[in-house]
């Protein structure tokens, strides 16, 4: 007792206490956005021009955005935005306003709309009023101020997704409706795909005009890290190589800065819980490692109950099968083990494929000469983690914890 007592005093105090390494470990966080967005000067000054119509009172034209995740999207678009609203504060400026929806958090059309509203300052009830009762009122509300409104719809592809489009081609319809007011749109999405699915006519009026983000890569990365970092840090306590490192990592995965961030967070994380002063290329790597872990159990621990059974016998097999053939015996040989009916071999072989493009494992089709053509099998984790994860898995734990990986073969 006494001894769970001092442990947990001791991170509290840690807690509370100065920390020796952060300064301010906010600027990491994926939210901050810093004054500075290196390598994306150019979209800042691209975005800041397509939008600076507003402060004409003019209707600017509805841009689309769209690049792989942790491109810069959100953050570059948030910048403009904070400019912008603080330049013409200060101006006394009132000929413009934006409304931010995140579409992943806003997810009906209902809730778009209260959050646009609630950004504009119009008084709505959050439930009892009608979708079109409330796009009504939304634009009765604007048209009476005579304002631009810039709407931007973060992670739009969320709303379509779910609900469809119809909310999207009234928004980008509302102005034949408006005498002197203006809406314009500003869509964001990483899905490149999204934008083929939409009606040809939102299409064509939500992309008057698209930026795409390309990723950024190991050199870029490390510039990003280290203007963040310098907020973040204290002086000095980041070892030689520390950014290098987490740049070149994030770099090999799509050049995603998110990653990025996050890792060299998590670094200077484990570095503090240590009590080290610095933190270091170990710290780092061992960061990565904790986070390839997470994704990993977390794939791991949402798959259907055979795909597990799969997963699991690969990595009893040590992670490799030299067919889908010798998968599935032991496959089989799990299931005997587990008293449940096994697939057939053909399911089997399905669910190897959407494994394969969920990238827990790959597949490969072989020519063995005269012998035909057999498909390999890859864990595409490390077998000791499938293992580690399913041990905890309610149905399969105590079954699981006899297995050793390379066990069956
Ligand atoms: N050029 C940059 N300079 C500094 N920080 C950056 C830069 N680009 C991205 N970031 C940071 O990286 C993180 C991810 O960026 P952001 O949220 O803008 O990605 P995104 O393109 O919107 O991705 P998603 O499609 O997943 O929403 C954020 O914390 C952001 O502040
Ligand atoms: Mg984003």
């Amino acid at each position: 007792m006494l001894l769970a007592d001092d442990a947990v005093a001791e991170v509290i105090k840690r807690a509370l206490g100065e920390s020796r390494v952060f300064r301010n470990r906010e600027a990491l966080s994926c939210d901050y956005i810093p004054n500075k967005l290196p390598h994306r000067e150019e979209y800042i000054k691209r975005l800041a021009e397509l939008l600076s119509p507003l402060f004409r009172g003019e209707k600017p034209s509805n841009v689309l955005i769209y690049g792989l995740t942790g491109t810069g999207k959100t953050a570059v678009v948030k910048y403009v935005v904070r400019r912008f609203t603080e330049y013409a504060k200060k101006a006394g400026i009132d000929t413009f306003k934006f409304a931010y929806v995140n579409c992943r958090n806003e997810d009906t059309n209902y809730r778009v709309l209260l959050k646009i509203g609630t950004d504009l300052g119009v008084r709505i009830p959050f439930t009892g009023l009608s979708v079109a009762e409330l796009h009504n009122r939304l634009r009765d509300y604007v048209d009476s101020r005579r304002v631009v409104v810039s709407v931007v719809l973060d992670e739009v592809d969320f709303l379509v997704k779910k609900v469809g489009d119809d909310l999207l081609y009234r928004l980008t319809r509302i102005n034949e409706e408006l005498s002197q007011s203006n809406v314009s749109i500003v869509g964001i999405t990483n899905d490149v795909k999204f934008i083929e699915t939409l009606d040809p006519r939102v299409k064509s009026s939500l992309g008057e005009v698209e930026l795409v983000f390309p990723p950024y890569d190991a050199i870029q990365l490390a510039d990003i890290l280290r203007e963040r970092a310098a907020l973040a840090f204290r002086e000095g306590s980041l070892e030689e190589g520390v950014i290098e490192y987490c740049a070149s990592a994030a770099a090999k995965e799509h050049g995603d800065a998110r990653r990025a961030l996050d890792l060299l967070r998590l670094a200077g994380e484990i570095a503090e819980r240590e009590g080290a002063s610095r933190v270091s290329v170990e710290h780092a790597k061992r960061a990565r490692e904790e986070i390839e872990v997470n994704a990993a159990a977390e794939v791991v621990r949402t798959l259907p109950h055979h795909g597990k059974l799969v997963l699991l016998s690969l990595a009893a097999m040590g992670g490799f099968a030299e067919s889908t053939g010798s998968l599935y015996l032991v496959y089989r040989r799990v299931c005997e083990g587990l008293m449940i009916e096994p697939l057939t071999q053909r399911r089997i072989s399905d669910i190897v494929s959407e494994l394969d493009m969920l990238g827990v494992l790959m597949s490969r089709v072989v020519s063995r000469g005269r012998y035909g053509k057999t498909r390999e099998v890859s864990l595409g984790v490390d077998p000791a983690i499938v293992i580690k994860v399913l041990s905890s898995d309610t149905k399969l734990g105590e079954y699981v914890k006899l297995l050793k990986v390379g066990g069956i073969r």
